[in-house]
């Protein structure tokens, strides 16, 4: 059949998001609409979000861990893909375990379990360097290796990783993952992980010239900037099924820093910046956590490269959030 625009607009997919509000979701909605267009992506959360991402397509108020509630949603705008943003995180799982458990499974086996029933064809769902505990070889941590994790969220995200797996070899389920790392962005805010003081500190930079960390000063982590992080999720699910060889989670990294070094940089701009350290029960769960990532799967299986460095990141973190 020759391509013209209404067979073309019959063949785009329809997408669903659910956790959209959040940090990732708020920029993957928007990124993926600017792709798909805006009537392609469907957006849903537990409460409405920012101005931007209510304005600009379909949104719907959704629990992710209603399986009645997603069918029905599915059905109505004839999904194709689901992408499964919602989560709690490593801090906030530590204090309600019971919830993060349920919220973190229940989530996924819905989406797994409407994939498996062939309602939907395609599913994301984030994984974390959380998976990686106090056993795991802490520099360059391969893609296959020893992992204990010894956070609540931790635990949910391998767990999900073995169902992921488990639905693929299983049920022929197309999932899709990424493991990750501590993500840094100026559009929305981040709500309850570890990593959340490399954000906080571009705001207490701008506004107070200074900030209490609540991690030690050589506390070294993986992270990325967000534009990355929504690059590296629209590539894996374009990427050919094929290409797709790990269906557990694909580590993923761009740069690893402490917080001495991200205030040293943050030094580069506003000279007077002071940083002060009262590390809290956070510092247990980053102990438990790699230093840097190896990634080299995700190169040779999907073509993944990094383009953010903390230099980079630093820079267009002060120049957006600046008032
Ligand atoms: N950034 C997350 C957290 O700190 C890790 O996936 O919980």
């Amino acid at each position: 059949m020759p391509l013209n625009f209404f067979n073309v607009v019959l063949m785009q997919k329809t997408i669903l998001i659910l956790g959209a509000c959040g940090q990732i979701g708020t920029e993957l909605t928007l990124a993926l609409r600017s792709v798909y267009g805006n009537s392609h992506v469907i957006a849903s959360d537990i409460r409405e979000g920012s101005k931007d991402l209510m304005a600009s397509g379909p949104f719907e108020i959704l629990d992710a861990t209603n399986y009645a509630a997603i069918e029905d949603v599915v059905m109505h705008y004839e999904i194709d893909e689901v992408y499964l943003m919602a989560a709690m995180l490593s801090a906030t799982a530590e204090k309600f375990p019971m919830r993060a458990w349920s919220l973190n499974m229940n989530s996924l086996f819905n989406v797994l379990n409407l994939a498996k029933e062939n309602k939907i064809s395609k599913v994301f769902w984030p994984s974390s360097i959380a998976v990686f505990g106090p056993t795991t070889p802490k520099e360059m941590t391969p893609q296959t290796t020893i992992m204990e994790p010894s956070t609540v969220y931790g635990i949910s995200k391998q767990s999900g990783e073995r169902w992921c797996s488990y639905y693929f070899n299983k049920y022929g389920v197309d999932v899709r993952s990424i493991r990750y790392p501590g993500l840094i962005s100026w559009k929305t805010q981040p709500g309850g992980g570890t990593t959340d003081y490399a954000i906080e500190i571009y705001h207490k930079a701008l506004s107070d010239k200074a900030y209490t960390c609540f991690l030690k000063a050589d506390s070294k982590l993986p992270m990325m900037f967000m534009d990355d992080a929504i690059r590296a999720t629209m590539a894996i699910m374009k990427s050919a099924p094929e290409n797709i060889k790990v269906r557990s989670s694909y580590n993923l990294a761009a740069m690893s820093f402490t917080p001495a070094e991200i205030a040293e940089n943050i030094k580069d701009h506003i000279p007077d910046f002071k940083i002060l350290y009262e590390p809290d029960f956070r510092q247990g769960i980053a102990d438990s956590w790699p230093s840097s990532i190896d990634d080299s799967r995700a190169r040779a299986d999907w073509g993944w490269k990094a383009e953010f460095d903390l230099d980079r990141t630093t820079g267009e973190m002060l120049r957006n959030l600046a008032p």
